[in-house]
């Protein structure tokens, strides 16, 4: 592989895109990196370096960009999360099949060395055990999305066998952040709650108070995702996607965290046709093979990411103020 990446990022301006893209600038230099999304930048959009707007069920588009900029590694986050998924089902199974699909033929057919695709915990369904999920646990999802991210394991892991493309993946849990707002999850009260905690001192909660769930603070799952990708090719044994976990939590366990900072905040509870999604997901995920094979290792714990989720999320609040 060329010894400067010439990177592509899809769905860029999603929730883990708009972090992963400042840390790869970071790393690689802002214009080795190539932001893309079917949106255009929001007005507040403050990425320096190269933005392409970018509809991956396009082939001719993804082909074009590709040859424009000499692409050798993409990282393709463009999807439909679960939530949004399960109000609009043939959307989410052609995004995130059709999408991951026309990617891995432009891996093949052309110059890209390596892709990541990311999995999720949604894999997983009533069937399996719901603690200590281990790697090759029953995968039998009842969710469009977790059906479409099973789908997508299978195809990346046979592209590889078959066509020796280098292909990493982790099944992400719930992710964590204040940067940017999540985009249609189940885990996504555990990103709100954080802004209404400061703002209105309460939060209603779309899940039950003991719906625990596998999550990881954004700071980790990038740093996670970018030593996969550096990982030596030879201590991978897993071609599918990964187990990658740092702590779980229910809704109660969180609000009782924050309450130790902000004293009179309360949450109720109001579950929706989430709840009935959450309950199919694992609660704590073993991710042994990623703590082997490339040494995965989390910074924050529970406590520690509230912590920070908080300071971080009080100066967003008054930067958009100001
Ligand atoms: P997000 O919803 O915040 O962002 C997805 C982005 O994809 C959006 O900006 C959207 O505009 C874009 N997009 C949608 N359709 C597109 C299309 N046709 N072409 C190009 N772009 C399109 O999602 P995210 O949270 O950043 O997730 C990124 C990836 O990580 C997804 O594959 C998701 O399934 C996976 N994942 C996320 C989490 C999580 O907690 N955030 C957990 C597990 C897995
Ligand atoms: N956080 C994601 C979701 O809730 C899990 O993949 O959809």
């Amino acid at each position: 592989m060329s010894d400067t990446p010439k990177i592509l990022v899809t769905g860029a301006l999603g929730q883990i895109g708009s972090e992963l893209v400042t840390e790869l600038r970071n790393r690689f230099g802002t214009e080795q990196v190539i932001a893309s999304d079917l949106r255009a930048p929001p007005d507040d959009y403050n990425e320096n370096g190269s933005f392409e707007q970018l509809d991956v069920l396009k082939p001719d588009q993804i082909l074009a960009i590709n040859e424009k900029y000499g692409i050798n590694q993409i990282y393709h986050l463009a999807a439909i999360l679960s939530a949004v998924g399960e109000q609009k089902p043939q959307l989410a199974w052609n995004v995130n099949m059709n999408g991951l699909l026309n990617i891995l033929e432009i891996v093949k057919n052309g110059d890209v060395q390596k892709l990541f695709w990311p999995s999720s915990i949604a894999v997983f369904g009533p069937t399996t055990p719901r603690n200590d999920t281990e790697q090759f646990a029953i995968t039998e999802p009842t969710t469009v999305y977790g059906i479409s991210k099973l789908a997508g394991e299978r195809w990346v892991e046979y592209y590889h066998d078959k066509y020796d493309l280098d292909i990493r993946s982790v099944r992400y849990p719930g992710l964590i952040s204040y940067k940017t707002k999540a985009g249609g999850g189940t885990t996504d009260y555990a990103v709100e709650i954080f802004a209404a905690a400061i703002r209105e001192g309460s939060y209603t909660c779309f899940l039950n108070s003991d719906t625990v769930l596998p999550m990881m603070y954004m700071p980790d799952a990038i740093n996670g995702t970018l030593d996969l990708m550096e990982a030596d090719e030879k201590d991978l044994q897993i071609r599918s996607s990964y187990n990658f976990n740092a702590f779980s939590f229910s809704p109660n366990q969180l609000a009782a965290l924050i309450k130790n900072h902000i004293p009179g905040f309360t949450i109720e509870y109001a579950p929706d046709f989430r709840q009935k999604l959450a309950d199919t997901w694992p609660q704590t995920i073993d991710d042994k093979y990623a703590r082997e094979d490339w040494k995965w290792e989390q910074q924050f714990d529970l406590e520690s990411m509230v912590s920070d989720m908080l300071d971080k999320t009080k100066l967003k609040l008054l930067e958009s103020v100001e």
